[in-house]
């Protein structure tokens, strides 16, 4: 969950690395840092927080080499801190590292004995200590660079230059995503595509083993055995569609006001054409469960998806942490089964590994990915795409309602195949109301603002929800606590007074999503067990569910009426309002919350 970015031109290139790691950034900001070469040789400046601090640094210590490598750090091992910071050096050689040398420390002691000497805590400096050993062995670096996977275990994406050849860069994937381009102006690698914006057409999307040699003029592509490559060449969006905040503050309001457009883009492409049945070349008629399986917020997409599957599809279905899942036991007992991924990156390591696991045992794999150049859209068996648009803020919005939207077609679809057909119907109707309804829900900000006060001097905060609505009340919970950093927990509100109610006092405000539906007279008397117990109830529900708790409630938002099974979608939308505005109020940083990355491509 770090960032690289390198170039080489035929011009100073601290610039552009210092732009291509603010496009990175959300992928991690405990520290900054770039190298560049020139005439007086390697050069390295490096600064802890984020890369507007980096670029401080370059401005007052200007690098006039024209190539350069540059990262963007999520510490795994070793605090934030300038030693700490990429790029590492050794002997003239520089490296920039995304993963994890899961083996560090016997390389480190093994480096050491040789001779080595390391400065920082991390497990990413045995990399230039290898490829510096190899080289005076008489490797050439290309040699010393592909050798790396002789080594290391873990997960690595790398960029490395070496001081006596300014004309090449050398770059090798494993497990951590890379891009390479040329443009009019020089040669760049990027961990993502999209930071190539502006400065090159098309990128080149390396496969995991693939090395790189990058010139001014030119790209070469090996594949694990040194073979010379081709790869597949993708187009690279306008930068407006990235990085542009349409005149929000934050990138995460800025998304949250796009789901609506993201509805309809969803819409327009799955509801106009049979695409699910074009991507997904399974018959759900002959499967006997569907496995999700996902992290964090996406796997509170899979959580909802699961009561539609059984509710509309009659299909059991499993939800699975892909934490958990990689490691799980499995038990064949015969069931055919089709397995679902979930994620906004389609990077996530954890999910990734589920993946691996799920290939091993030949089980169909179905990928629901926003990045389509990702490692999970291109190795799944079939893949469907969010179509949300970049997501750069790290709390995850736009992707989560586009998560559902298109999870819920898949569920349509699967009924309609197992002859659910007025099931698949009454839903397909409730998504054809869902952008309006979302839309909606956006105008109801304002009220908004005010119940976050409530919460915002809150020391910890509960969410309850019942039925598909109990996953959002852990995903409300995430929301609030990954962003404003208030703790909260989103609990089965029937489950309250087996344990958690002990929490509820006066202090305490209760988030209850109380929409009208059959389960609302038990959600009901959930809430009347908290306020008997003087609780500080903040309602979420249509004005009839309202209506009947408005004796209890401390504050309300009305959301609209719609049909049960687009419940789940439109509270999302409060949800993400309420984290935004409290953490607004407690002045976090809603972009970059601390100790967070977008993309956790480390397990
Ligand atoms: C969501 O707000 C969080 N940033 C995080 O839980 C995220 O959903 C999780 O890391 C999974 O990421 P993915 O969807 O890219 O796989």
């Amino acid at each position: 969950m770090c960032g690289i970015f390198a170039a080489i031109s035929d011009r100073p290139v601290a610039g552009v690395l210092v732009e291509g790691l603010k496009r990175l950034e959300y992928r991690g900001y405990d520290s900054a840092g770039v190298a560049t070469i020139d005439d007086e040789g390697l050069r390295r400046v490096c600064a802890v927080g984020k890369v507007s601090a980096l670029q401080q640094r370059v401005e007052a210590e200007p690098l006039p080499g024209c190539i350069g490598i540059a990262h963007t750090r999520w510490a795994t091992h070793g605090a934030p801190s300038e030693v700490n910071s990429h790029p590492h050096m050794a002997s003239g050689v520089a490296v920039v590292h995304n993963g994890i040398v899961e083996n560090h420390g016997e390389l480190r002691q093994r480096l050491e004995r040789q001779g080595c000497r390391f400065l920082s805590e991390t497990d990413s400096e045995v990399i230039p200590w290898l490829i510096s050993c190899a080289v005076a062995d008489g490797s050439g670096p290309a040699r010393a660079v592909r050798s790396l996977g002789e080594h290391i275990e873990g997960s690595y994406a790398v960029a490395v230059m070496t001081e006596n050849d300014r004309n090449v860069l050398h770059a090798k994937r494993h497990g951590s995503p890379l891009v390479a381009a040329l443009g009019p102006r020089g040669g760049y690698l990027s961990s993502d595509i999209s930071a190539l914006a502006g400065l090159a057409d098309e990128a080149v999307v390396l496969s995991d083993g693939d090395q790189v040699e990058l010139r001014r003029d030119a790209i070469s592509v090996f594949d694990k055995s040194g073979r010379p490559v081709l790869r597949a060449r993708l187009p690279i969006d306008a930068v407006g569609e990235h990085f542009d905040k349409g005149g929000h503050p934050h990138y995460m309001l800025k998304e949250i006001h796009d789901q609506p457009a993201v509805a309809r883009a969803i819409e327009a492409r799955y509801d106009k054409s049979p695409f699910v049945a074009e991507q997904v070349a399974l018959d759900f008629n002959q499967i006997d469960r569907i496995r999700l399986i996902a992290c964090g917020t996406s796997y509170y997409a899979c959580l909802v998806a699961k009561r539609w599957f059984a509710e509309v599809a009659g299909l059991s279905s499993d939800v699975e942490l892909a934490s958990e899942h990689r490691y799980a036991p499995v038990v064949a007992d015969g069931q055919r089964e089709a397995a679902i991924l979930v994620s906004q990156s389609g990077e996530t390591a954890d999910t990734l590994a589920s993946l691996e696991k799920l290939r091993g045992l030949r089980t169909p794999t179905i990928g629901i990915v926003n990045q389509q150049v990702s490692t999970l859209a291109r190795e799944a068996d079939f893949f469907l795409p969010l179509l949300a648009g970049a997501e750069i803020g790290v709390a995850s919005t736009k992707a989560f309602t586009a998560q559902l939207l298109v999870l819920a077609r898949l569920v349509a679809h699967a009924a309609e195949q197992r002859g659910q057909r007025a099931a698949a119907r009454r839903l397909r109707a409730a998504l054809g109301e869902a952008a309006k309804t979302i839309e909606a829900v956006l105008h109801n900000e304002a009220a908004i603002v005010a119940v976050a006060g409530i919460l915002a001097k809150a020391r910890s905060a509960l969410f309850v929800g019942r039925g598909a609505l109990y996953p959002l009340a852990m995903e409300g919970a995430l929301k609030l606590k990954e962003i404003s950093y208030i703790h909260a927990e989103g609990f089965a509100a029937g489950e309250l007074k087996h344990g958690p109610i002990a929490l509820v006092d006066a202090d305490t405000p209760v988030v209850a999503l109380a929409p009208s539906g059959d389960l609302f007279p038990k959600l009901a008397s959930n809430v009347r067990e908290i306020a008997a117990r003087k609780g500080k109830i903040i309602l979420l529900g249509d004005r009839k569910a309202l209506l009947a708790l408005s004796d209890v409630a401390d504050a309300s938002l009305t959301l609209p009426a719609c049909d049960e099974l687009l419940q789940p979608i439109i509270a999302a939308i409060p949800l993400q309002f309420l984290a935004y505005h409290v953490a607004v109020a407690r002045g976090c940083d809603i972009d970059h919350p601390r100790n967070l990355a977008k993309s956790v491509t480390v397990e």
